[in-house]
């Protein structure tokens, strides 16, 4: 493994960053390449279809350019979709997202939890099984929200989120039957721990939140275990603010790189963006 590989972490649009971010703080010194399916964004509202065609797709063109040690899925809709066909056409390390429902069980009290994800996500067969095994003592609402992607990816770009839009976002989960007895919401879509303060601040006193990020970190740990990375020289790097300090050789790449794009990149702090 030459030292410089990077991680590669992918994902339709900003959501990604609320996995680098955790994983910043582990793994200060990893090279990163955060690519943007925006060419396909959003992901939510697209057929299981188009996503197990797309995904792997670009995946294969991706490690193919930037040769990661390991590629992160930072993308709840993709992996509950397309995981195991990704796995199966890469020959590297491939780490999904899904969604946190282990930990919110855990953590509910009420025994009422809540799932935010986008639509696709929500509706996936994967989600059954989860609420199966690990909160199947729980009542597990749904709710597909693809206005928070959009706020997210708003918010990211500069531009703050209307408390009142949020608000309507969570009524999807609290106003169902049964739904003001929630006390944990899972972010199941990488996108919303990005507005998980902005949620907290309009959400009933008492709910808390939780995603998958922080645990694909310490994966990400394990599965890198022993491995060299580059060594830093000088005073701290830039960095995306969202992301944490990052190393200056960090690539963000978009699979369309228009007006739109570039002014997100700079937003985001990213010195080198690049179109796949
Ligand atoms: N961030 C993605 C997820 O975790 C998808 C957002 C979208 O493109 O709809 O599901």
């Amino acid at each position: 493994m030459i030292d410089t590989a990077p991680i590669l972490f992918f994902d339709s649009g900003v959501g990604g960053l609320s996995v680098v971010a955790p994983t910043r703080v582990l793994l200060p010194n990893a090279p990163i390449v955060y690519a943007a399916d925006s060419a396909g964004f959003p992901y939510g509202t697209r057929s299981e279809a188009e996503i197990a065609a797309r995904v792997p797709a670009l995946l294969g063109r991706l490690v193919e350019r930037y040769r990661p040690r390991l590629v992160v899925i930072a993308c709840n809709t993709a992996s509950t979709i397309a995981l195991a066909a990704v796995r199966a056409a890469l020959d590297v390390g491939v780490v999904g997202t899904v969604p946190a429902i282990k930990p919110a069980a855990a953590m509910s009290r009420s025994r009422v939890i809540g799932v935010l994800g986008t639509a696709a996500t929500v509706r996936q067969p994967y989600v059954d099984d989860l609420a199966a095994r690990f909160a199947s003592d729980c009542t597990v609402l749904r709710y597909g929200s693809a206005a928070l992607v959009e706020i997210a990816e708003a918010k990211l770009a500069g531009c703050a989120p209307d408390p009142a839009a949020l608000t309507r976002e969570l009524d999807g989960l609290f106003a169902q039957p049964g739904g003001g007895g929630i006390d944990v919401i899972v972010n199941a879509c990488t996108h919303f721990p990005l507005l998980e303060a902005d949620m907290a601040a309009v959400a009933p006193a008492g709910v808390r939140f939780v995603d998958g990020g922080p645990g694909i970190a310490r994966r990400i740990v394990h599965l890198t275990e022993g491995q060299a990375w580059p060594v830093q020289v000088g005073p701290a790097q830039v960095g995306p603010a969202q992301a944490g300090p990052a190393q200056a050789e960090d690539v963000l790449v978009f699979t369309r790189l228009g007006e739109t794009e570039r002014r997100l990149a700079s937003a985001l702090g990213f010195a080198r963006v690049e179109a796949l």
